[in-house]
């Protein structure tokens, strides 16, 4: 399999919180990566920035360690790990008493592209933005990159985008959803829009429905407090979900360009019908063999945030009237496992008999572990006796497929090469994350007003058993981990 790695022009990438989580998780080592892969061409430069006061030659250190830490076997190489460390500087900055930012002015020079990661809490956009301006540093080439959450609420989001919006065109402004830059995530498209196959079967009339799951084995682990505000609905629900149904569910783009695809993204978001409170299950993980339940991770033993979430929505459209869609994700289930599975009607009348048996296709999309697509597709069963029908799957892994040297960047590689690139594709509008949010919030309200405790589930269980029922009520279960 050949990578083929497209040039990008220099650039000049500043993170603010570069000594933070994220930037040691993933920025960094996304950036180490496309290094290696020559996408860092001189004098690209790289500039951590934090309030602590460091030489560059601390921070390096601090990245180097971070690289052995996550960046997988690339970081193997240790002369790559110094050379890209080389390129590293600091400055010591304060978004809010101006200490650092005649600095951090005399290190830039106009001509690259111009980068601001805010990988910092959003209570400091409004200051990293303004400051920023102050003194001159943003120009037509500047774009600032920022992390989910994206607010909390609609009037917070509203909020946020109308502070960037004083100080930045939205074409400035890429608000990351990492689900996005997923390259299993972008299959959703190709499979959608580059196959003749499935386009005129998708839709009410052939789709029995659909599921969207996202599964993870692990707790809350260090970000009790974050989450204990957030909850699995804020936290995944209300972005990638709502991402994954966009991409499952939108018409094709006229192009797959960045405002004709968010165009019809937003699309999807606003016709999303009202969810009905028995649509939705809550769940809050319990203790296990020497794993603590989710209240003792957040320090807070009436915790009535959720871990788990499952719900079933709707569509407004002509597409997809009457064809339910089923969404769940949590942490500490059995497995880790994200999958989307379109479950198609029965054939209208069974030639074959009662005694053949109904069967139903089914397209499974498998976006993490073990990416691939299988199709399920009915066969004569064989032997003699008469004709009894059976289910095989057409099974791709993309792994056997492509050859283990496919070329996968992390989610983060690709979202940030896009920034460089000026490409908004797989970034978030405003109006969309508005739209999600509007969506969002009544849920949340009620039960708010209701006072509702979500249900307690066993660690590395499916979740709740409700979840089970939300199925079960409709005739229908859950693929990939069930109960
Ligand atoms: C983050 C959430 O956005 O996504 C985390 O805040 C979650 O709670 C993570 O664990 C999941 O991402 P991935 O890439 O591991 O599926």
């Amino acid at each position: 399999m050949v990578s083929r790695t497209i040039p990008v022009d220099a650039f000049d990438l500043i993170i603010f919180g570069g000594t933070g989580d994220l930037a040691r998780r993933k920025i960094l080592p996304a950036l180490f990566k496309r290094f290696c892969a020559g996408q860092m061409p001189a004098p690209s430069r790289l500039i951590g920035a934090a309030r602590a006061e460091m030489s560059a030659a601390d921070y390096r250190e601090i990245a180097r360690a971070a690289l052995l830490e996550f960046a997988g076997e690339a970081a193997l190489d240790d002369a790559s790990v110094t050379e890209f460390c080389q390129t590293l500087e600091y400055v010591a900055v304060d978004a809010r008493d101006g200490r650092g930012w005649d600095d951090l002015s005399a290190m830039l020079t106009d001509g690259p592209v111009r980068a601001f990661y805010y990988s910092v809490g959003p209570g400091l956009f409004s200051d990293l933005s303004a400051r920023l301006h102050k003194h001159g540093l943003v120009n037509a080439e500047t774009r600032i990159v920022v992390e989910k959450p994206f607010g909390h609420d609609l009037d917070s989001a509203r909020g946020l985008n109308r502070e960037l919006a004083q100080h930045f065109d939205e074409s400035q402004i890429y608000r990351i959803d990492h689900y996005l830059g997923k390259e299993t995530v972008q299959n959703l498209m190709a499979v959608r829009f580059g196959n003749m196959l499935f386009e005129p079967l998708w839709n009410a009339q052939y789709i029995d429905h659909i599921q969207i799951t996202v599964a993870e084995t692990v707790g809350v682990g260090g970000r009790g407090e974050y989450y204990e505000n957030a909850g699995a609905m804020r936290d995944m629900m209300q972005n990638h979900l709502m991402q994954l149904l966009c991409l499952i569910a939108m018409e094709p783009p006229a192009m797959f360009e960045p405002d004709a695809v968010r165009d019809e993204k937003l699309k999807v978001i606003r016709a999303l019908d009202v969810v009905q409170p028995h649509h939705i299950v809550r769940g809050q993980y319990t203790a296990a063999d020497g794993y603590s339940s989710y209240r003792e991770d957040v320090g807070n033993p009436r915790s009535k945030t959720e871990s788990f979430i499952a719900l079933k929505c709707h569509l407004n459209n002509w597409r997809w009237a009457g064809t339910p869609f089923y969404l769940r994700t949590g942490k500490r289930l059995k497995e880790r496992d994200s999958e989307i599975t379109v479950v198609f009607k029965d054939t209208p009348h069974s030639i074959f008999g009662p005694e053949a048996g109904r069967h139903r296709n089914e397209l499974t999309i498998q976006l993490q572990p073990d990416e691939g697509i299988t199709l399920g597709v009915t066969i004569k069963e064989p032997g003699p006796g008469g004709m009894r029908l059976i289910d095989v799957p057409l099974d791709m892994s993309f792994a056997e497929a492509l050859g283990p040297d496919a070329d996968t960047p992390d989610a983060y590689e690709r979202l940030i090469m896009d920034v460089i690139r000026g490409n908004q594709t797989l970034f978030m509008r405003n109006d969309e994350v508005e739209a999600a949010w509007a969506w969002t919030d009544p849920i949340i309200r009620g039960w708010e007003a209701r006072g509702d405790a979500p249900k307690p589930y066993d660690s590395f269980s499916a979740g709740p058993d409700d979840a089970a029922l939300l199925m079960r009520r409709d005739g229908r279960e859950w693929r990939g981990i069930t109960h």
